[in-house]
């Protein structure tokens, strides 16, 4: 039995953006998803009592192969279960074990759906979890590259590798395309996340940017704006110029409302936290839902946003440095 860990993520710039070839910068934070692994004699038995669903349990058993059969009324759980199928079709891959079966668990502190890469962090320690069950060990990058892998599947071809590149390996890095590399230098940025208790669906989300940008010129030059406040943001990043690096990040806030990937209670938390003083404040993620991260380095933001309407629940989140890891 092994048992594996990877971190959640929030973009401090890029998102969508990154789905059409711009860069992105996606920072790790310090809340994990583990995932234990068991080798069985056959097929694939899921548990999870906390992928934070209201005390929804769930108890999934599978072969592996295509997309699971859960209660279709708990989309999110549906969705994380596809992920976690289309992990371990990855690890038998991987381990050239097509019959190998296992027991996962998995136990997280990353929200689902909220922007925080929940789906990421549970695939990468599963993958991760899963091979050395069998005695294989791969690295980071291969690891975030069979992740990418079930992420594009999952979300039919819609996806970056921003996410699980990030989780694989921690700390911030920058991801364009296909090229992905470690960001040196960057210290523990003054994050607060504020979590709304709700959730968007990445793809429909990302289709809706998709069409946009197809049927209106401004929506494509939009897109390539939000690379463009990438591309200065990183400019600053590593010095201590946080002004400027929340200037940005307002712009980039601005820019995925116009792509209509805001939300009334994102955008209430993002005002919340820049009128209490924070130095920048935008959604992370998908969008639609979830949750918002302001740079600040006071106790403002924080406070302001235990009192605003619309936000569940509020965290300060450090820069984890690690990404996957053996427990
Ligand atoms: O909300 P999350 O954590 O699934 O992030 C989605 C980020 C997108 O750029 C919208 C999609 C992607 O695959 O990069």
């Amino acid at each position: 039995m092994v048992t594996s860990s990877a971190p959640g993520k929030v973009y401090l710039f890029g998102e969508h953006a990154v789905v059409y070839g711009e860069p992105a910068v996606p920072c790790a934070i310090e809340r994990r998803a583990r995932v234990t692994a068991r080798e069985i004699d056959e097929g694939l038995r899921i548990h999870s009592e906390d992928l934070q669903l209201d005390g929804f349990t769930v108890e999934y058993e599978g072969d592996g192969e295509g997309r699971p059969d859960v209660d279709a009324s708990e989309p999110l759980l549906e969705a994380a279960m596809g992920y976690v199928n289309e992990a371990v079709a990855q690890v038998r891959d991987a381990a050239d074990a097509p019959g190998a079966g296992f027991e996962i668990r998995i136990e997280s502190d990353i929200p689902l759906g909220a922007g925080l890469g929940s789906s990421a962090a549970v695939v990468v320690a599963a993958i991760d979890a899963a091979t050395r069950e069998l005695g294989v060990e791969l690295s980071p990058e291969a690891i975030a590259e069979r992740a990418y892998q079930v992420e594009a599947a999952v979300q039919d071809g819609e996806a970056s590798r921003a996410d699980t590149f990030c989780s694989a390996v921690g700390g911030a890095v920058r991801v364009e395309g296909e090229d992905c590399r470690t960001v040196d230098g960057v210290g523990n940025l003054p994050f607060v996340i504020g979590y709304d208790g709700g959730a968007g669906d990445t793809g429909t989300l990302v289709a809706g940017v998709r069409s946009l940008r197809e049927e209106y010129d401004f929506a494509a030059d939009t897109v390539r704006a939000i690379g463009d406040v990438v591309r200065e943001g990183e400019s600053v990043l590593g010095t201590d110029d946080y002004e400027t690096l929340g200037d940005l990040m307002d712009f980039n806030h601005g820019l995925l409302s116009a792509l209509g990937v805001s939300s009334r209670s994102l955008d209430s938390m993002v005002w919340a936290a820049r009128d209490a003083g924070a130095m920048g404040a935008k959604l992370t993620g998908a969008g639609g839902g979830g949750c918002i991260v302001a740079l600040d380095d006071t106790e403002d933001a924080l406070t302001a946003l235990k009192y605003t309407p619309g936000c569940e629940s509020v965290f300060r989140a450090e820069l984890d440095t690690d990404g996957v890891r053996q427990e």
